[in-house]
């Protein structure tokens, strides 16, 4: 039988674990907390691989009450700083890796440390100048604080890198398609807004960086989200983006010259397309989020018999009811003239809900007209659908 560990152990297990997670690129981040040291002004330390002119460094970021600080380390200091502070300072750590976490936690002189396995953890990037080249850099904001992705101070806070990251990604993806519409000044409505993250970061890129006068509308639902979406754009000098409370068919998008939604729920996702189709929208942009309308209707309707033993495990069902909701989706955008392509436009490791239609109006209204048409037919009748909702909301 192994020898029970002692405290300095638990904490050399934990160094090691770092120190490989660090070496292999599995660290996504090692955090001490529960500081009672000397500096009554630190609340904690955060560390992060980071990969810079002259190599591969720990880097701390100290979190203090009204700013944090950043210093980077060589891996002898770095692990010289964690062993003396795991000792004495700090009464708890979280190691987060891309393939299990561990959990720290000293009473005195009992420590005990806890590992659990983790599924399907991206590593975020190292690359320190990387932020350089992205669309929108991370200094003082005032929207990117009232969203609660940089602190007090104005920068992007460490835990809030990823999120902010994904909004990048998502001005790449959108700049050039809202490049492309000609209208001078275009109107863009994002359905199902939420907290607007895209609604802002979108604005912002077009206004502040490529320098185009855009309007941006975010319908949503939910009125609190509304209201504080307003103050925020009010409060960024942003005039042309505002909120607009209710309900998706409620809105009248007459003059939208795109319309977005990202995971909008359900058939949330067919109310938008709709509007942008019977706006006339360029562009029309949704990333589907449940698929609950066609697979209820695999579920209750006649599938071909050779799809039986696929479609009886749930897990398919689910994922071939995805395929089948937005490949109609594809074909009901380009039945009403819209060139249309989807692909992945976030890591499956964000969200499995990760794929982006975008529909362009090509001006060749009809195109294929009875080709797709019988393509749609031939779908419907494979998997036992009566009607897409959508369908139903363009034949109305
Ligand atoms: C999952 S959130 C996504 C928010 C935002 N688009 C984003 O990606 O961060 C979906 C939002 O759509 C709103 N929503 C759902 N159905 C709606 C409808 N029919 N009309 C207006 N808003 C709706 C919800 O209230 C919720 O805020």
């Amino acid at each position: 039988m192994n020898a029970p560990a002692t405290g300095p152990d638990r904490i050399e297990e934990l160094l090691t674990a770092t120190k490989t997670a660090f070496a292999s690129g599995a660290l996504v981040r090692l955090k001490l907390g529960g500081y009672h040291g000397a500096d009554p002004e630190l609340k904690g330390v955060e560390v992060k691989k980071i990969t810079v002119k002259d190599g591969d460094k720990f880097s701390f970021t100290y979190r203090y009450k009204t700013r944090d600080i950043i210093k980077n380390f060589i891996q002898p200091e770095a692990l010289a700083l964690l062993r003396a502070g795991l000792k004495d300072e700090f009464s708890s750590a979280q190691l987060a890796t891309t393939g299990f976490d561990m959990v720290f936690e000293r009473n005195g002189l009992k420590i005990r440390l806890k590992r659990k396995d983790v599924e399907g953890r991206e590593a975020p990037s190292t690359d320190h100048n990387r932020a350089k080249n992205r669309p929108l850099n991370g200094s003082d904001k005032p929207w990117l604080k009232a969203l609660g992705i940089a602190g007090k101070d104005g920068v992007v806070r460490n835990d809030a890198q990823d999120k902010f990251r994904q909004i990048n990604k998502m001005v790449e993806i959108f700049a050039p398609l809202i490049q492309a519409i000609q209208t001078p000044q275009p109107l863009i409505v994002d359905m199902g807004a939420g907290k607007g993250y895209l609604d802002f970061a979108l604005y912002d890129y077009q206004v502040n960086v490529a320098k185009r006068a855009v309007g941006i509308v975010g319908v949503e639902l939910r009125e609190p989200l509304v209201a504080d979406g307003n103050a925020n754009a009010m409060a960024s000098g942003f005039e042309g983006l505002s909120f607009q409370a209710g309900t998706i068919m409620d809105f009248d998008a007459t003059g939208a010259d795109a319309v977005i939604a990202l995971h909008a729920c359900d058939t949330a996702t067919d109310d938008a397309i709709f509007k942008g189709i019977r706006a006339g929208a360029a562009l029309i942009a949704v990333a589907p989020c449940c698929h609950k309308q066609i697979r209820r209707q695999m579920e209750a309707g006649k599938l071909h018999d050779t799809l039986m033993p696929m479609l009886r495990h749930g897990i398919f069902l689910e994922r071939q009811a995805e395929m089948v909701t937005d490949t109609l989706r594809a074909l009901l955008l380009e039945l009403h003239g819209y060139r249309t392509k989807v692909f992945e436009f976030v890591s499956d490791a964000h969200t499995p809900k990760n794929n982006l239609i975008v529909a362009e109006k090509d001006g060749r209204v009809g195109r294929d007209r009875g080709a797709i048409l019988g393509q749609i037919a031939d779908i419907k009748a494979m998997f036992g659908i009566e009607q897409h909702y959508l369908e139903g909301l363009l034949d109305s």
